[in-house]
């Protein structure tokens, strides 16, 4: 089964991203024919600022997260350029009101985003990476479900034409993710500012952590674990006697949420660390990435080509 995913590069990443997306991906590659790719071009409609500095750094924190291009297709978006073109032939099969009902364009012009045809047209691109690859699952957050429609309705118009030539995609909603709650109890995210970092400095990291938002109870009294961001944080990164352990020590009392910070703090630490190593690998080896990064592109290509070739043929524009 091929099994789809694109992700913007947009700076660094946190353990909500890490839970709630990469690690699913990761998870994966194991069992099927997993495409990844950096969807930069996606990345411009919300500005583009640093975006070639952002390409490499997302490219950098995935491979040492664990995208293995031995198991995966992972790629840049831009490297494959037939997408651009698919994109363009698509856009006759894409009606107005379809995009205009798009809730993600409504969403970031009402917060201020310029109301610009690239952001308009976001979902006809999303639809030609998606429909190029002959993708059948997509695995998103609830906030991209309707792009994957959109492309199925898009794929289905350009079919009635010509034949079955386009897969209609699935979504797959990752329902067994919870929602990663943030320092403050929220939904883990950079635009509520509450986020822990995957690859910060342990210092750093440590402060963070310190400031997540706990009940004021006295250090002798036992404590609820809970509903306490500390616990749900740390339950993440621990199992079996080592979870029990840590809700032991929440209704023992005789410890205070700061003693159960620092141990957080340590626990994530060494649950990260062989990824910083090869992160710190990558980093020092920017050219080998960028090998792997053109390995990628030349294989997600090898699939591209014949699918442009064929949709090319049959709308006419090879003659
Ligand atoms: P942010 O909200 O920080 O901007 P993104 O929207 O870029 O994060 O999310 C990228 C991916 O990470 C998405 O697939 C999303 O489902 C997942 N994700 C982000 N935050 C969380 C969270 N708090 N809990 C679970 N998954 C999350
Ligand atoms: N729109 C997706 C997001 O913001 C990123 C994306 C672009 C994507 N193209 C895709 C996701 C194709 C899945 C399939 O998260």
């Amino acid at each position: 089964m091929r099994v789809f995913t694109g992700i913007q590069p947009s700076g660094d990443l946190h353990i909500g991203n890490y839970f709630g997306s990469i690690k699913q991906m990761v998870d994966a590659q194991d069992n099927s024919d997993t495409f990844a790719f950096i969807a930069n071009y996606h990345a411009q409609t919300s500005g583009g600022k640093d975006l070639s500095k952002l390409t490499m750094q997302a490219a950098t924190d995935f491979l040492a997260l664990g995208i293995d291009p031995e198991k995966s297709t992972f790629w840049i978006q831009s490297d494959v350029k037939e997408v651009l073109e698919l994109y363009w032939i698509l856009s006759s099969f894409t009606p107005m009101g379809l995009l205009e009902r798009a809730h993600s364009y409504k969403d970031k012009t009402a917060k201020g985003i310029a109301a610009n045809h690239s952001l308009f047209s976001y979902p006809v691109l999303m639809a030609a990476d998606i429909l190029l690859f002959g993708s059948e699952v997509v695995p998103v957050g609830k906030d991209q479900i309707q792009h994957i429609e959109i492309a199925r309705d898009i794929a289905t118009k350009f079919n009635n034409e010509y034949g079955d030539i386009l897969v209609l995609p699935e979504f797959r909603i990752q329902e067994e993710v919870q929602t990663v709650p943030g320092i403050d109890g929220q939904k883990m995210s950079k635009s509520y500012g509450n986020v822990v970092n995957i690859f910060g400095e342990e210092k750093k990291q440590l402060k963070t952590i310190k400031k997540i938002v706990t009940e004021q109870v006295a250090l002798e009294e036992p404590k609820e674990f809970e509903n306490c961001n500390v616990y749900n944080m740390a339950k993440l990164f621990l199992e079996g006697e080592n979870l029990i352990a840590l809700q032991e020590r929440y209704k023992k009392g005789g410890e205070g949420h700061g003693h159960f910070k620092i141990y957080l703090a340590e626990v994530m630490w060494e649950y990260f660390r062989e990824f910083r190593e090869k992160r710190e690998y990558y980093e020092n080896n920017q050219n080998e990435v960028r090998e792997i990064l053109t390995a990628g592109a030349d294989k997600a290509r090898a699939v591209a080509k014949p699918m442009i070739e064929k949709i090319r043929e049959v709308t006419g524009i090879k003659y």
